[in-house]
């Protein structure tokens, strides 16, 4: 299990709270002008990605203290638990191992001393057949009729990460197919998606590791009211509906044919498990090969976390930073701008990956944590969030940190439009980190004609604080391969944060309470007893009781 000494009095924290009071008045501008060879001394490469860390608040020092933080908190033995089997999730007794999801060397995976290769690779196997024979057309609805669409019904875990992931990948769907993702249980979300596609040429898949999940299963059981409304027969949905899961007799009480169902295992978390049989939606809109090769960037970059030195390893970078600014410089939240809209969802899937992961407040053993852990990740897409709440990010009160995330080359052909999407990505970072100070603004106000008052009244408005941190990860291409090794990059960090923290990255015992109360409510909307509850909640209900009896009295 992780470290369960103290964080804060850990020699290596301790080094490091004496050494911010040293390095916060020190300025980014002047580390970059006192060293021509920032950038290359702060940036580093794994399994494709360039990292440049230069643009933060640190220096050779820094960075030693936090690698000391690492190596003194047990990473390399705690990523050696995970990449063993060993059930480092220990809430909920399970092995952590999306690693072998993804495991394209051909070593043993083992649990319990059981490899679990090969039923990994049945089932991806399983999956790229499934995925080719829609593709080609062997696969048909039950008229006959190729499949148009394909809806995946799934939310959270099963849903963010192929979503994300379809999207990313959206220049290589293929020309037939449509890919919807269906998650809210907002009947809206469900009803907007079934107005546009029929029936006949549509495929479902339900996705939901537990398949208990109640939107989950509630916008499955209404798509297959509606496939046999259409005029199908129940022995036609084994053509429209398919599941991918870990429970196999839920699968089957909810009827879909088993021949029909992709399974994984209870050692895949669902916000790691885009590489499992939930991954089906992206193998279906790229097909088996580019799915093979978004594995294949994953594991590239599993290796590098295995392999780098802690100094040159990207996750742990990444891990290392965002344990600076959280716990030495209140930083509350972290922003994602992708510059790509091919990543618009990228900012959600890592909401879930990391918040749901680290945002905890006990350690594995259960004591209350010593310093803050997650921060909220948020984000747009650049050059959208620039229009919008990048404001904030320069002006505002608050240090948010940001990572910038480009693709060097695009495949759209329209011409200008990628050189200013870079321009504007490396214009952003190097504006939050020089600013603009007071004498820059006054300069400039004075050479387009500004004098007395109204000049220096006009100067706070204009000025920039600066020193302002950012990451940005440079990617070679939106292919599969570099989209696998971003992905496990990600979830690296998190588990390199978590074992610093102390917390357990793998359970989410914080979504069960309002799950628990919401069932309750559901019954008393539906009319029975009222419950025992607070004045908002009781007028709460009253409210949504009072307009639905208002609806249905016409
Ligand atoms: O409620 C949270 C959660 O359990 C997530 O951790 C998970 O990804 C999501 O719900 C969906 O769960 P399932 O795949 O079991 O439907």
């Amino acid at each position: 299990m992780h470290e369960s000494s103290s964080l804060t009095q850990s020699a290596a924290w301790r080094a490091l709270a004496s050494h911010r009071d040293e390095i916060a008045s020190v300025s980014m501008r002047d580390l970059f002008a006192a060293d021509p060879a920032r950038f290359e001394r702060f940036s580093a490469s794994g399994a494709g990605l360039l990292l440049d860390y230069s643009k933060n608040r640190i220096d050779a020092r820094t960075l030693a203290l936090l690698i000391e933080l690492a190596r003194s908190r047990g990473v390399e033995p705690a990523r050696g638990a995970m990449f063993s089997g060993q059930r480092i999730n220990n809430t909920e007794g399970r092995a952590v191992l999306h690693i072998a999801l993804r495991n394209r060397g051909g070593e043993p995976v083992e649990v319990d001393g059981r490899d679990v290769m090969p039923e990994v690779r049945d089932v991806l196997q399983r999956m790229g057949d499934f995925a080719e024979r829609v593709r080609d057309g062997r696969w048909r609805g039950y008229t006959g009729e190729l499949i148009t669409d394909v809806v995946n019904i799934g939310i959270g875990g099963s849903d963010l990460g192929p979503a994300m992931a379809c999207q990313a990948l959206s220049a290589r769907a293929h020309a037939r197919l449509r890919l919807h993702f269906v998650s809210n249980i907002d009947g809206d979300h469900l009803a907007g998606v079934l107005e546009k596609v029929d029936p006949a040429t549509t495929l479902f898949v339900v996705a939901s590791k537990t398949f208990t999940t109640i939107e989950t299963m509630t916008n499955a059981t209404s798509a297959r009211r509606w496939f046999l409304a259409g005029g199908a027969g129940e022995a036609d949905v084994a053509k429209h509906f398919v599941a991918v899961s870990t429970n196999a007799e839920r699968v089957a009480r909810f009827g879909i044919d088993l021949a029909n169902m992709f399974g994984f295992w209870d050692w895949v978390g669902g916000r790691y498990s885009m590489w499992s049989a939930v991954g089906l939606p992206v193998a279906l809109q790229v097909g088996r090969e580019a799915f093979g090769e978004l594995l294949d960037g994953a594991h590239a970059m599993d290796r590098h976390f295995v392999e780098a030195p802690l100094e040159e390893n990207l996750p742990v970078i990444l891990a290392l930073l965002g344990v600076w600014y959280r716990g030495f410089f209140g930083a509350t939240s972290l922003s994602i701008a992708p510059y790509a809209q091919a990543l618009a969802r990228l900012p959600a899937y890592l909401q879930q990956l990391e918040m749901e992961s680290t945002g905890k407040s006990v350690t594995c053993d259960g004591r209350p944590v010593e310093t803050p852990t997650c921060p909220v990740i948020w984000g747009e897409p650049g050059t959208n969030g620039q229009h919008a709440f990048f404001q904030l990010l320069h002006q505002g009160t608050d240090l948010v940190p940001v990572d910038f995330i480009a693709s060097l080359t695009t495949s759209h052909g329209l011409a200008g439009h990628h050189r200013l999407l870079l321009a504007n990505c490396i214009a952003q970072s190097k504006a939050l980190m020089v600013g603009k100070t007071a004498e820059e603004v006054r300069a400039e106000l004075a050479s387009a004609g500004f004098s007395g008052e109204a000049l220096e009244a006009a100067i706070p408005h204009r000025v920039f604080p600066g020193n302002r941190p950012s990451n940005t990860l440079l990617l070679p291409d939106l292919s599969p391969r570099s989209l696998g090794a971003l992905v496990a990059l990600y979830e690296h960090k998190v588990f390199v944060q978590s074992v610093i923290w102390g917390v357990n990255a793998f359970d989410q015992w914080g979504v069960e309470l309002g799950k628990q109360i919401a069932s309750r409510i559901d019954a008393e909307l539906a009319g029975g007893t009222a419950g025992e509850h607070d004045g908002s909640t009781r007028g709460l209900i009253a409210a949504v009781r009072a307009a639905a009896n208002a609806q249905e009295r016409g």
